[in-house]
């Protein structure tokens, strides 16, 4: 079996971090003569608009659709607006594709560190944040008036659909059903008394379906206090595009930094290719100077042989992600080592190749 991967590695540290990635897609595809994957490269993102005046080609989406998954690194750079960058690129594939689920694993592996204090119930972080991933308050939607004069104002509307909230939350009670885990949603009805009000209300509705799945329904300000104080409370979570961006970078933060935590954007249908890429962005800041950490990007790559039904394989790289952790011969001085990017990635190919041989 031949799975098509579309790679897009983009911008800064997009290109090192992919790299590493694609270097354990072909270690896997020597250990296991079952498994085989082709990559085709697009070089779309800023420095493609500077030369182009556009994020990817007119046709992007139709070049793409055919693909098992896309593997992307980042996008963002400095000259070329965010906001362009983001929704030309990024916004355009995962709304083209619906890909309405962003799952998001926040877990503190063994070997990794965390701010929180050395208190034996503060390392139990292990949670999957199910993110609405297609409309909310990231649908666009809007108005701009009075550009420029006193009166000024700006509208930045919030989306949530019935087809939309309940297709997310129905996915997150799956998710929960099938690993026999709780259901936390996050929501805000207090402050937020349309959207909000709603969301609580569909996943009550929801709920009545899955007697069997606990629930918790937290408000997003109390939520992000026990990400911190109780984190081993949430098992699966469910929440809003806004909501799920920002406390899955909370949860980042705790379970060993943005170089750690990846994201799946899932076309649960399989109408369209999925999309795997780090949560990180292209940090301009260390880009060119190989010391980008690659493990989020080879987590996606988990995510990716997850998708494809080789949860074998999958659990495999993460394990070998702990060791590579664990052992700290080679890691990249955001985790306080002096390891290079490469070096990162090679590593973690020789771990995985002994693993697999001993077992
Ligand atoms: N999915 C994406 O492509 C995505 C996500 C977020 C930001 N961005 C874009 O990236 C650009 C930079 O944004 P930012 O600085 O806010 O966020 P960022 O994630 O790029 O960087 C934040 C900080 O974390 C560090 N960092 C990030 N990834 C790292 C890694 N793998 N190894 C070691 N250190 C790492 C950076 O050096 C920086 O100090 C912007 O243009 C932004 O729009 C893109």
């Amino acid at each position: 079996m031949t799975y098509r991967i579309a790679v897009i590695p983009g911008d800064g540290i997009g290109p090192e971090v992919t790299t590493e990635g694609l270097k354990v897609l072909k270690t896997i595809e020597e250990l296991d003569p079952s498994l085989s994957f082709s990559f085709e490269s697009f070089p779309w993102g800023c420095e493609y608009y500077t030369e182009n005046g556009k994020m990817m080609d007119d046709d992007g989406i139709e070049k793409l659709k055919d693909f098992d998954a896309i593997y992307l690194g980042a996008v963002g750079f400095p000259g070329v607006p965010d906001h362009i960058s983001l929704w030309d690129l990024l916004l355009k594939i995962r709304k083209g594709f619906d890909q309405y689920v962003n799952l998001r694993p926040i877990k503190l592996l063994n070997g990794s560190s965390t701010p929180l204090k050395d208190d034996p119930k503060l390392r139990n972080i292990d949670m999957l944040v199910v993110r609405e991933n297609s409309e909310g308050e990231y649908a666009g939607a809007g108005d701009w008036l009075f550009k420029g004069k006193p009166e000024e104002v700006v509208l930045q509307t919030g989306v949530f659909s019935r087809k939309g909230t309940e297709r997310i939350i129905r996915h997150a009670f799956e998710i929960a059903k099938e690993s026999g885990k709780s259901l936390t949603s996050i929501s805000k009805g207090n402050a937020l008394n349309y959207s909000m009000v709603f969301w609580d209300e569909v996943f009550e509705e929801v709920s009545q379906d899955y007697p069997e799945v606990t629930t918790y329904s937290y408000l997003v300000d109390a939520a992000a206090m026990f990400f911190v104080t109780d984190p081993g409370r949430f098992e699966i979570v469910v929440t809003s595009n806004l909501f799920g961006d920002i406390v899955t970078d909370l949860g980042a933060g705790l379970a060993g930094g943005l170089g750690l935590a990846a994201g799946a954007n899932i076309n649960p249908e399989r109408n369209y290719p999925s999309m795997f890429e780090p949560v990180h962005g292209s940090a301009p800041d260390i880009a060119g100077k190989g010391i980008a950490n690659p493990l989020a990007a080879v987590w996606s790559v988990s995510q990716i042989l997850d998708h494809f039904g080789h949860e074998d394989w999958g659990a495999r790289v993460l394990e070998a992600i702990e060791t590579v952790l664990t052992e700290k011969k080679a890691n990249t001085p955001d985790l306080g080592g002096d390891a290079s990017t490469s070096a990162v990635g090679t590593e973690l190919c020789r771990v995985l190749e002994e693993k697999f041989k001993n077992e």
